[in-house]
C-alpha cells in the first residue's frame, strides 16, 4: 500500500456549516493520527461566529490544539499557502453553499476563499466536501461548475434528509480520507453520489 498520509501536508479549511464542525474535527484528529501535517484555515463567519452548536473560541481552541498549529484566519495569512509552498493538497471540510459559490466565480474574500486560490497556483488537487440546505437548489449550479474545474474533487455527498430538507445535501466525512487518496492520483472517488 502507497503511503499516502506520512506527513502529508494538509491544507484543512472550514467554513460556516457550523453543524458538521464535530464531524469535521473528528476527522481532522484521524488526520493527524495518519501522520499528516494539518495547516488549519477558517473562514470569517467560520471563525467567529457563535452558534446553537458550539461557541467560536472553544472550536478555534480545539483546533489549534489538534493541529498543534494557528489557525491561518485572515485574507493576508492564508496567501502564501502557494508561493511558500505550504500544502500538498487542500480540504474544505465543511464547504457551505456561500463559500462553493464563491470558488465556482472565482470571488476571493475570504481566507478559505484565497487558501484555496493560492493552493491551486501550483495545480494542486482541492477537495470539497459540501454541506448545504441549497445544494439541489441555488448551489447544484455551483457545484456542477466546481465539478467541471480542474484539480476540484468531491468528497462524495448525498440528501441527508430527503423529507424535511429536499434540496440539502451533506458530504460523507468519513470518505474523507479516501477522497484525499484518490485526489492526490488525480482521481475522483465514485460513486460520488450517495
Ligand atoms: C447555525 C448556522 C448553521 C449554518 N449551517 C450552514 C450549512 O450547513 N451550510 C451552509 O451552506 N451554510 C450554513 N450556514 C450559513 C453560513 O454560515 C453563511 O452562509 C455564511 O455566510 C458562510 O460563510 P463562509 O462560507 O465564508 O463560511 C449556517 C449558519 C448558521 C448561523
Amino acid at each position: 500500500m502507497r503511503e499516502y498520509f506520512d506527513k502529508l501536508r494538509v491544507g484543512f479549511a472550514i467554513t460556516g456549516s457550523f453543524c458538521t464542525f464535530e464531524k469535521a474535527l473528528s476527522i481532522m484528529e484521524n488526520l493527524k493520527e495518519r501522520g499528516c501535517e494539518i495547516i488549519p484555515v477558517m473562514s470569517y463567519n467560520a471563525f467567529t461566529t457563535d452558534t446553537r452548536f458550539g461557541k467560536a473560541e472553544e472550536f478555534r481552541a480545539r483546533i489549534e490544539e489538534i493541529t498543534k498549529k494557528k489557525i491561518i484566519c485572515t485574507i493576508a495569512d492564508a496567501e502564501p499557502i502557494g508561493p511558500a509552498d505550504m500544502t500538498d493538497i487542500m480540504l474544505v471540510a465543511p464547504c457551505t453553499g456561500n463559500t462553493m459559490a464563491k470558488l465556482a466565480m472565482s470571488i476571493i474574500d475570504t481566507p478559505v476563499c484565497l487558501a484555496v486560490k493560492s493552493h491551486l497556483r501550483a495545480g494542486k488537487p482541492v477537495v470539497i466536501a459540501p454541506a448545504t440546505n441549497d445544494a439541489l437548489a441555488g448551489a447544484y449550479k455551483n457545484i456542477a461548475s466546481l465539478m467541471n474545474y480542474k484539480n476540484y474533487f468531491f468528497v462524495p455527498f448525498g440528501q441527508d434528509d430527503y423529507v424535511k430538507k429536499q434540496s440539502s445535501m451533506v458530504a460523507d466525512f468519513s470518505l474523507i480520507p479516501a477522497a484525499i487518496e484518490m485526489a492526490l492520483d488525480g482521481r475522483q472517488l465514485q460513486p460520488v453520489l450517495i
